[in-house]
């Protein structure tokens, strides 16, 4: 036996085994794969069907009708309902746009959103990320989704994007008590993917209410995917940023608002940075017409 063979047949330690289980979740792995297939769906379909067919808790109650050498059966408790991951549909999306309709307030929405589970991304996160700052400010910024960090901390832009966010913010002479800070999806995606068509269409209802509820004078999309889910364009973001246009978060509502590069963008592409200058300059330019 070599070496190397000697080192491969040795059981890996505790702390070995900590930093490989880190590895995977920050790479996305959310759960374990088998040899063979399984279809999760399938499984918590068959439960729901089970659930469905189980006896009313009356029912189980009822002595049973057989003879009297019979045992009875105690009835049992009722289990609690975990609620569990299923394949969304047209159906889960109305109920995103009901739950959040009915939401007559931001701390209504909040809580609207921490117990809906029509977001399979749910699941996989530790938080519901929903927003920070002031709701009463003129501004509000859109991004993505949380990230890692703020999926820990339960607050958007709170990692490295985040921090130059802040700067950038600071910049035109705005922090966290002057404006307000949100994202599109208020869940991370495993390993920080990008949300799919169908997670979007399920949280929009969630984002558009939001932004009725705080009622910004300007809304300002950080990134690719809050551009395009709401302002509904298939254009990009480096062609579409600096440009302002109208978001309407329902049919009486425009709202002045323009697209701009995502700070996590600007960390991958300093150069970049000038072309967001010039973007958050115009933000100033616009908040200072309605306060001067
Ligand atoms: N990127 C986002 O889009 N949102 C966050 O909250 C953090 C990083």
């Amino acid at each position: 036996m070599t070496g190397g063979d000697e080192k491969s047949a040795r059981a890996p330690t505790a702390d070995e085994l900590a930093a490989l289980l880190h590895f995977y979740a920050e790479a996305g792995v959310d759960s374990a794969v088998e040899e063979s297939t399984v279809d999760r769906f399938e499984e918590s379909r068959a439960r729901t069907a089970a659930a469905a067919k189980k006896p009313s808790n009356q029912e189980a109650r009822r002595p049973p009708a057989a003879s009297a050498t019979e045992k009875p059966v105690p009835a049992q408790p009722p289990s609690p309902q975990q609620p569990e991951a299923t394949v969304p549909d047209e159906a889960a999306i109305t109920d995103a746009r009901e739950t959040a309709r009915n939401a007559q307030s931001i701390d209504a929405l909040r809580e609207a959103l921490a117990s809906f589970n029509g977001c399979n991304l749910r699941f996989g996160a530790r938080s519901t990320v929903f927003a920070d700052g002031n709701p009463q400010s003129d501004v509000m910024f859109i991004g993505e989704a949380p990230g890692r960090d703020e999926d820990r901390q339960g607050l958007p832009f709170v990692g490295r994007a985040g921090q130059l966010l802040d700067k950038m913010l600071k910049a035109i002479e705005l922090d966290r008590t002057r404006c307000y800070i949100t994202n599109m999806i208020p869940w991370r995606p495993p390993g920080n993917r990008s949300p799919t068509p169908l997670e979007i269409e399920l949280c929009r209802p969630f984002i558009e209410r939001h932004v009725e509820l705080v009622g910004p004078k300007v809304v300002v999309f950080l990134g690719n995917v809050s551009t395009k889910a709401l302002l509904g364009t298939t254009r990009g973001i480096l062609s579409l940023r600096g440009t302002w246009s109208e978001y309407h978060p329902n049919s009486d509502t425009a709202i002045p608002a323009l697209p701009t590069l995502h700070p996590a963008y600007l960390l991958r592409n300093p150069a970049a940075k000038k072309l967001s200058w010039q973007d958050f300059l115009s933000v100033r330019d616009r908040l200072d017409r309605f306060s001067g």
